[in-house]
C-alpha cells in the first residue's frame, strides 16, 4: 500500500515476520526508520527522540519527549548484587559476555517486569531496560580497564551520560566534549535498528515464547556479539592494525580473501540485503573524517581503511559479489580515537541496537505473533527399523 515491498502470506512459516519499524532496500541502498530516511535522521535528529521513534512510531512532541526521557532516568539504579556479579569475572572477560549475563540478571531483579501482557507493562518493561542497560554497559568497561565504578547523571542527556559513565574520571566538574557525544550520539542512531538481522530476530524468536525482556534481549546480544553480526566492528580494527603491521599492503590483503583455498573474510565488507552499498558507512565514513580532524588526530588507520575501500571498489571480485563497506568498517575507527578499547566497540553497537531490539519484541508481543517455529527441509534417512547390537 505504502510503495515498500511486503512479504506474501506464505511468509508465516519461514521465520520472517511484517513489521512497520524499520524498511531496507537492498538495491538501493535505502533505510529508513518508521518511514523516515536514516540520513535526514542522523542529520537532525538525536538518539533520545530516535528512541522514541522507535518505539512508538512518530517523532515525539517536546512534551512527549521530556516524559519519554523522565521515565527512563527513574530506572538508572542498578542493584547492587550486580557490582557483585560483575566482580566475580575475571579480568579478561570480554565485555560481551558480560553485558549478556547481566542483563539476563535483571530478571532476577525486576521479577515483576517479566510476564507482561499490556501495552503499559511491555513499556515499563522497556524504559527499565533502557535505563539500566547503559549503566551495566559503561561498567564492563570500567571493569576492563580497571577503574572505579561511575555512576548515573539524571542532569545529562542519554547519551551525555553514558559517555561520562564510561569515561568519567572523577575530576571535579568532569564534562565530556561536546564534539565527542555528538558523534557518540550519530554512531548509537546509525545502529539503533537494522530490520531483521541476526540479532533482532533472536530477540523476536526468544521473546516470542514470552520469556521476557531481559531474557529476549540477552539472547540478542549474544547473537550480536559474532564477528559475523556486531562482532565485526572489533574484527575490522584488528584487520586495519594487521595490515597496518604488515606494511600497510592492502593489494595482499585483498587477494588473501580471493584465495579460495584459505579463505578470508575482509571484515566490515558485504551484507546480506545492501547489495549496492550500506548508507550507514557512508555517513560513518564522514563522522569518521569529522571527528579526527576536530581532535587532531592523524591516525594512518583511517587511510589504510580508506585505501582498502578504494581498493575493494575496484577488484572486480568483490564488484561481482556486490561487496562493499558496512556499519561495522568505519565505526571502530571513530571508537578507536574516542579512546574507546576494542573489546568495548561491540558494546557500543548493543547499547545502539537496544532501542531497536526493544520496539521489534515490543511489536512481536503487541501484534500476539505465535510462537516462533522455522521449519527446515529434511535431508537426513528414510524411515528404517532398528538395529539390534549383535546385528551391527
Ligand atoms: C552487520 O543483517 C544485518 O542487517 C546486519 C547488520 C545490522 O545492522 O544488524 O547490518 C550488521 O552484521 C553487518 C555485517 C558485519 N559482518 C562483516 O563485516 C563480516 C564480513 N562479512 C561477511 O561475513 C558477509 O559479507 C556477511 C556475513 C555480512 C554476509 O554474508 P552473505 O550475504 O551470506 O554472503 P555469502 O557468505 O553468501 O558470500 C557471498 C560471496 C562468497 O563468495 P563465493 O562463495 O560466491 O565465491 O561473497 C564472498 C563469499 O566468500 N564474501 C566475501 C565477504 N563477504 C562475502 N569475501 C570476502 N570478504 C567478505 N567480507
Amino acid at each position: 500500500a505504502t510503495g515498500l515491498i511486503t512479504m506474501d502470506p506464505g511468509y508465516k512459516n519461514t521465520g520472517s515476520c511484517e513489521s512497520k519499524i524499520t524498511f531496507l532496500d537492498g538495491e538501493e541502498g535505502k533505510l529508513l526508520y518508521r518511514g523516515y530516511p536514516i540520513e535526514q535522521i542522523a542529520d537532525k535528529s538525536n538518539f533520545e527522540e530516535v528512541m522514541f521513534l522507535l518505539l512508538k512510531g512518530e517523532l515525539p512532541t517536546q512534551e512527549e519527549l521530556d516524559g519519554f526521557v523522565a521515565d527512563i532516568r527513574k530506572n538508572t539504579e542498578v542493584a547492587e548484587e550486580l557490582v557483585q556479579m560483575l566482580n566475580a569475572f575475571p579480568q579478561g572477560a570480554h565485555p560481551m559476555g558480560i553485558l549478556s549475563s547481566l542483563t539476563s540478571a535483571l530478571s532476577a531483579f525486576n521479577p515483576e517486569k517479566i510476564s507482561v501482557a499490556t501495552e503499559e507493562e511491555m513499556y515499563d518493561a522497556a524504559v527499565t531496560l533502557l535505563g539500566q542497560f547503559p549503566v551495566i554497559a559503561a561498567w564492563t568497561q570500567r571493569k576492563i580497564k580497571g577503574l572505579p565504578l561511575t555512576k548515573s547523571d539524571s542532569s545529562l542527556s542519554y547519551v551525555e551520560n553514558f559517555y561520562q559513565m564510561l569515561f568519567n574520571d572523577g575530576t571535579e566538574g568532569y564534562k565530556a566534549d561536546p564534539v565527542i557525544v555528538d558523534a557518540f550520539d550519530k554512531l548509537l542512531i546509525l545502529h539503533a535498528d537494522h530490520e531483521q538481522n541476526c540479532s533482532a530476530s533472536t530477540v523476536r524468536l526468544v521473546g516470542s515464547s514470552h520469556a521476557g525482556i531481559f531474557a529476549s534481549i540477552s539472547a540478542g546480544i549474544s547473537a550480536l556479539w559474532g564477528p559475523l553480526h556486531g562482532g565485526a566492528n572489533q574484527a575490522v580494527l584488528e584487520m586495519l592494525e594487521a595490515i597496518q603491521n604488515d606494511g600497510g599492503d592492502v593489494a595482499k590483503f585483498i587477494n588473501k580473501a580471493k584465495d579460495k583455498e584459505d579463505p578470508f573474510r575482509l571484515m566490515g565488507f558485504g551484507h546480506r540485503v545492501y547489495k549496492n552499498f550500506d548508507p550507514r558507512a557512508r555517513i560513518i565514513k564522514v563522522a569518521a573524517d569529522n571527528v579526527l580532524t576536530t581532535l587532531g588526530i592523524n591516525d594512518p588507520i583511517l587511510d589504510i581503511a580508506k585505501g582498502l575501500e578504494q581498493a575493494c571498489l575496484e577488484d572486480d571480485y568483490f564488484k561481482s559479489r556486490q561487496l562493499y563497506p558496512n556499519v561495522d568498517f568505519y565505526s571502530g575507527i571513530i571508537y578507536k580515537a574516542l579512546d574507546i578499547p576494542t573489546d568495548m566497540f561491540t558494546v557500543m553497537f548493543a547499547v545502539g541496537r537496544l532501542p531497536g531490539w526493544i520496539a521489534q519484541w515490543m511489536e512481536m508481543r503487541q501484534t500476539n505473533q505465535p510462537i516462533g517455529r522455522p521449519r527446515q527441509l529434511y535431508t537426513g534417512a528414510a524411515t528404517r527399523d532398528y538395529v539390534e547390537m549383535s546385528a551391527r
